[in-house]
This record gives C-alpha cells, sequence and structure tokens, in this order.
C-alpha cells in the first residue's frame, strides 16, 4: 500500500490551470520531479516555476492532446527528458455544455477525442516502461457527469463515462502488476472550466468547492491507493442512489430541468 513520491517523475496533462496546476504543485511538493503539458505557455511557465521551487529538474511542454501526433511526441519526449514516467495524471479536458438536440456528431468526436481517446493513447504509449518496472501510477480525472447523467452534457458526460469504465477495466488487467490506477470524479471545482466559450452558461446550483480542496483529497486518495475519490465525497452517496434506482432518478433529473426551465 502507498506510494512513495519522493524521487518518482510525474506527468500531469492539461496543468496550465485549475486542478492540474494544482496537481502539479502538490506532486512537485511531495518529492517528485513533475512533467506538465498544455497548450498556454505563458499559463504553464507560471506553473512550473511553482513546481521547480520544489522539484528543480520539472519540466514543462506545450502541447495540443487533441491531435494524435502530439499525444505520442509527448510520451517520447517525456520518457527522454524525465528517464521515464512513474506517475501518469491524464487531467486535461475540455466541456460540453450543450442540450443533445444541438450537438453535431463532429462536437461529440471531438469532445471524445480529448477527454477519451487522447488519455488512453498517452497510457497505452507510457504502459510499457511501468510494466517494465513493475510499478506505476495512473490517475484518471473523470467527472461525476460520468455517474450521474448531468442534463445537457451528454457528450461530455459519455466521455468520461467510458474514461471511467476504460479505468476501471484496465484496473482489473494490471491488478498484480503493480500498477494501480486512481479515477478522480470532481463535483463543481472553482476553474476556468466554467466560462469557457462554446459551452451553455452553467446553471446548476451547486455549492462549489476551490481546486486546493479539491487537490488535498485527489492526494489523500492517492496515498492510500484508493481506486476511486468524489470531490467532494458526498457525491458518492448520489451516484450510489443513482445506481439503485436509475429509472427513478432520471425521472426526478427531467422534472427538476423542467421546473427551471
Ligand atoms: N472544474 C470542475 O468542476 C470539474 C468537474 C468535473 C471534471 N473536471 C475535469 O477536471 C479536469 C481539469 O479541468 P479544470 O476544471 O481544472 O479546468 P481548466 O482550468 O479549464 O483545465 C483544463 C486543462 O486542460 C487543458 N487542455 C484543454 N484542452 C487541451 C488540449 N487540446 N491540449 C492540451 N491541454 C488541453 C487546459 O490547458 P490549455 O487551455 O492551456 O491547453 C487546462 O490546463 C478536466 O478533465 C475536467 O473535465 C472538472
Amino acid at each position: 500500500m502507498g506510494f512513495e513520491l519522493a524521487g518518482k517523475r510525474v506527468l500531469v496533462t492539461g496543468a496550465s490551470s485549475g486542478i492540474g496546476a494544482g496537481l502539479a504543485v502538490a506532486f512537485a511538493q511531495a518529492g517528485a520531479t513533475v512533467g506538465i503539458c498544455a497548450r498556454r505557455e505563458d499559463r504553464l511557465r507560471e506553473v512550473l516555476a511553482r513546481c521547480t521551487e520544489h522539484a528543480p529538474q520539472s519540466q514543462m511542454w506545450v502541447t495540443d492532446l487533441s491531435r494524435p501526433d502530439e499525444v505520442d511526441a509527448l510520451a517520447r519526449d517525456a520518457v527522454a527528458a524525465l528517464g521515464g514516467v512513474d506517475v501518469l495524471v491524464n487531467n486535461a479536458g475540455i466541456p460540453k455544455r450543450r442540450h443533445v438536440t444541438a450537438l453535431d456528431i463532429a462536437t461529440v468526436e471531438a469532445v471524445t477525442m480529448l477527454d477519451y481517446v487522447s488519455p488512453v493513447r498517452l497510457t497505452l504509449a507510457l504502459l510499457p516502461q511501468m510494466l517494465e518496472r513493475r510499478e506505476g501510477r495512473i490517475v484518471n480525472v473523470s467527472s461525476v457527469a460520468a455517474t450521474l447523467s448531468s442534463p445537457g452534457e451528454a457528450a461530455y458526460a459519455a466521455a468520461k463515462a467510458a474514461l471511467s469504465v476504460w479505468s476501471e477495466g484496465m484496473a482489473v488487467d494490471l491488478w498484480d502488476r503493480g500498477i494501480k490506477v486512481l479515477v478522480v470524479y470532481p463535483g463543481v471545482v472553482d476553474t476556468e472550466l466554467f466560462t469557457l466559450p462554446d459551452n451553455d452558461p452553467f446553471t446548476a446550483s451547486v455549492e462549489s468547492i476551490t481546486v486546493e480542496e479539491c487537490v488535498a483529497s485527489v492526494m489523500d486518495a492517492f496515498a492510500k491507493d484508493e481506486l476511486q475519490v468524489y470531490v467532494p465525497e458526498w457525491f458518492a452517496a448520489i451516484a450510489a442512489r443513482k445506481a439503485a434506482d436509475v429509472g427513478a432518478f432520471l425521472a426526478g433529473t427531467a422534472a427538476y430541468v423542467r421546473s427551471q426551465s
């Protein structure tokens, strides 16, 4: 049980802001050398400076993970520069708050590509060197949307659900191979995700938590080698209620949406 982070190499995707930036700094503070990546170079530089205060060998890559060739290049570059990747944190993601009647297939494909296919691609590229060492950790940042079928988010929820189910299947396949998988289910964390363009406004009346609170819960679950963590934790009870009676849950959600319109 547990995973000693001192001296380990951690690659965090989507680390230019929000949860990814917070996790990158937390892993650096815990003694790991951190590799961070995203598209916005200026924001990455700020996060890298916070990481190198604790872990001077930390590095950054400006990359667009919606492009398969850039995902492959990131895997190669990270292994070459860091000497290997012990912990992969698949955090980069985009929201898609859009009613199903307004979705087109290109949008669904783009969301699926970044939120599901890209982390799977990066994982498959980095898995062999973890298997060789018989040690590794993979943290996949999903969403409560994956289990709660959040209204107006079908494309996003489906991509995150795919990531969750993939993670569980992978955890089983790798059970005795020294590699553990943690799935993170954030609820509403106060980040830029809710102000990105090309999304419907976020209207759900759910109290948000801070990035710091989210990061603390993830690091705690990581230290305990847990398989999943809901942040905040009370979302796990809602997911359990849905699982117990899907029909009642979906009917209740639809009634709530009707009452709001
Ligand atoms: N905030 C929440 O309440 C919440 C709830 C559930 C799940 N999540 C999940 O948590 C993760 C982090 O989101 P966040 O809330 O911290 O929002 P955020 O601040 O917008 O972070 C998203 C990160 O992903 C990166 N990213 C987006 N598109 C990318 C691309 N094509 N290539 C490379 N990097 C890309 C962004 O960097 P660049 O723009 O610089 O590329 C940014 O660093 C996401 O997977 C999100 O779905 C968040």
